[in-house]
């Protein structure tokens, strides 16, 4: 039994659209509480980049959902953060372009690429002291998080932070183009039929448009101590 003075090691939900700024928080907010982070949209993008690399039918269900079903991923930990695998080859920096976030989106569709992918993603998260973050994460991967996030932003204050990050990585970017494919993913994300992106009727929705890193990350914390 837990008491007050050995706070309970909860499971963290927070879903999103497209740089509303998850990956951020999630990272900071497991830091803060000695949690794990698991990106679930990493294992999405892994399995978009080798569709991609094997020149499947991204609408393909048979084919990307058997891919996805062979693929070994897993998560690690270097100096430099949180790293997703599959198999031996790293694929964190591989995964971090539009094109791939496309493609990402685009097999998330296929119910046989989410049923792939959802036994990892449960398992990660069960033993709680975690901090999830993605699109379903509140409404179906983990249904009994004890906290969850809806974590939002103004379209354009997202599509400027992207191509901020974009560009610290020497990559190129032109930003109405990358708030035109935020705008259409999120369309994507939110229409499709299974386990689209939307808030859980239970998620606390929290906006950072305008805010600090800092201040968002203020108000989680308070927010996952009063769950603990
Ligand atoms: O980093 P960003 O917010 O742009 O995207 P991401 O979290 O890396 O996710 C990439 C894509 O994977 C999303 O656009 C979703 O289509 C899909 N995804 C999903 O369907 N379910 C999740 N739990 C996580 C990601």
């Amino acid at each position: 039994m837990s008491s007050p003075a050995t706070p309970r090691r909860i499971a963290i939900a927070i879903d999103g659209p497209a740089s509303s700024g998850k990956g951020t928080m999630a990272r900071l907010l497991a830091q803060e509480l000695g949690y794990s982070y698991v990106d679930t949209g990493a294992l999405y993008r892994v399995v978009g980049l080798r569709a991609l690399g094997a020149g499947l039918d991204l609408g393909d269900g048979e084919s990307v959902g058997a891919l996805a079903r062979a693929l070994r991923l897993h998560f690690g930990w270097s100096e430099r953060g949180l790293r997703v695998f599959e198999g031996e080859d790293d694929l964190s920096d591989a995964i971090r372009n539009e094109r791939v976030g496309r493609a990402a989106s685009d097999v998330a569709v296929l119910p046989a690429v989410r049923a792939a992918l959802l036994g990892l993603q449960r398992a990660l998260g069960a033993a709680g002291g975690v901090v999830v973050d993605g699109r379903d994460i509140g409404t179906v991967v983990l249904p009994d998080a004890a906290l969850k996030v809806y974590l939002d932003a103004d379209p354009a204050e997202r599509a400027r932070r992207r191509a901020t990050e974009l560009r610290a990585k020497g990559q190129d970017a032109d930003e109405q183009a990358i708030f035109d494919e935020l705008v259409a993913r999120d369309a994507q994300d939110a229409g499709r039929a299974h386990a689209p992106l939307c808030q859980a009727a239970d998620a606390v929705r929290v906006d950072s448009t305008g805010r600090t890193p800092a201040a968002v990350l203020a108000e989680l914390v308070a927010l996952a101590r009063a769950r603990m």
